[in-house]
């Protein structure tokens, strides 16, 4: 029987390889097997009717996180966005979210409501470059991306971690050289899907040092959500930089979304660096005072954090930092430190100025 490989499949059934090797592994191709590390298939044998991967969401135009991202509110979304202000609109003014990370709530807003203008910061300079690439140079990245799937994919398991190192060791080279471009942008979104629980963690000098992580198939080009969300950021003002540079561009027409590191919930809690730089209390303080600011300015403001009474109920720092806001706890799906004694459903804040 004639064999082809997956990645031959992939070219002559115009869909990726990742997905050749789900349905392989899914029993869908008859007569395909695993040979080492990769799967073969017969030359005869067919695309299934529904072998596309195109999910309903993508077809519509709907844009996701395409990075997995420390404190991602994927799982908060229904809760914060009973606290959008724009009750029956369709449209709104502006948008801000100037700690913005895998931005869950950024594609959630720009998904329901056309906005006129978006203001999106964070202070990592690599993530940053990606949304950057992503809005405008999305063509070289997914095909960078394309290349690298199909590369990484057909390699044993001591060649993928060969692969991984190599990839993570020019990254830093980049990242230490300051250069922002596609290439970077590829490796970021490469070493996000490949490696230990799309963790984002360097060490003191600055370099990225997560391990590799074990997915079997990893989903490193998601082509029709990469397009999706450079489609949906072809307007926005993408910043690297302090929260605080957001002041210019907040006035009483914007709705403001703050996610900012959560603070720690026991003082042993394992901080997990997004940056070289810490966000202790003082910075908590500093953010509550700004957004006193703003809320004088007349913008419509909601701000996200851990609830420190789920650790101590004496604890009461937000409720002061916040004593003119609306403080809501909502029950959150993570759990608390795996170390403390309050193991359980915990609570996080949405604070609010509405
Ligand atoms: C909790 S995460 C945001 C998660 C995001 N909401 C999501 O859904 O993925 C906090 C983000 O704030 C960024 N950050 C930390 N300090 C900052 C600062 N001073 N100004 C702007 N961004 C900062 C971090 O790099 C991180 O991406």
């Amino acid at each position: 029987m004639d064999l082809i490989s997956a990645k031959d499949a992939a070219t002559k059934w115009d869909i990726s390889q990742r997905r050749v090797i789900v349905l392989c592994s899914e029993g869908r191709i008859p007569g395909a097997q695993l040979v080492g590390n990769s799967w073969v298939l017969p030359k005869r044998a067919k695309k299934p009717v529904d072998a596309r991967t195109k999910t309903a969401k993508a077809k519509s135009g709907e844009a996701k996180p395409f990075l997995k991202w420390a404190g991602g509110k994927g799982q908060l979304l229904t809760e914060i966005g009973k606290h959008y202000p724009f009750a029956e609109k369709k449209h709104i003014k502006k948008y801000a979210e100037p700690f913005v990370g895998g931005g869950a709530v950024l594609f959630d807003v720009l998904n329901k409501y056309t906005v006129d203008e978006v203001y999106i910061s964070d202070i990592n300079a690599e993530l940053i470059n990606t949304y950057i690439t992503i809005r405008d140079n999305s063509d070289e990245l997914i095909s960078r991306l394309k290349a690298m799937e199909s590369d990484y994919l057909a390699k044993n398991a001591d060649a993928r971690k060969k692969a991984y190192l190599e990839a993570r060791a020019r990254f830093n080279a980049l990242k230490r050289d300051g250069i922002r471009d596609a290439e970077a942008a590829s490796l970021m979104i490469f070493l996000n899907r490949t490696c230990f629980n799309g963790l984002y963690r360097v060490n003191k000098a600055g370099d990225y040092n997560v391990p590799m992580g074990a997915y079997k198939n990893p989903q490193i080009c998601n082509e029709d959500n990469l397009l999706n969300v450079s489609k949906k950021l072809q307007n926005a003002n993408i910043v690297c930089g302090d929260y605080k540079d957001s002041a210019s561009f907040i006035d009483d027409k914007t709705f403001v979304y703050f996610d900012p590191p959560y603070r720690p919930l026991t003082k042993t809690a394992n901080f997990t660096s997004y940056t070289e730089q810490l966000f202790d209390d003082n910075k908590q303080l500093e953010l509550a005072n700004f957004v006193q600011d703003l809320d004088n300015k007349g913008a419509l403001i909601v701000i996200s954090n851990s609830d420190p009474k789920n650790a101590d109920e004496n604890d009461n720092f937000f409720d002061d930092a916040y004593s003119k806001q609306i403080i809501r706890r909502v029950a959150a799906n993570r759990m608390i430190n795996r170390n403390s004694d309050a193991r359980g459903k915990i609570n996080e804040l949405l604070i609010a100025n509405f």
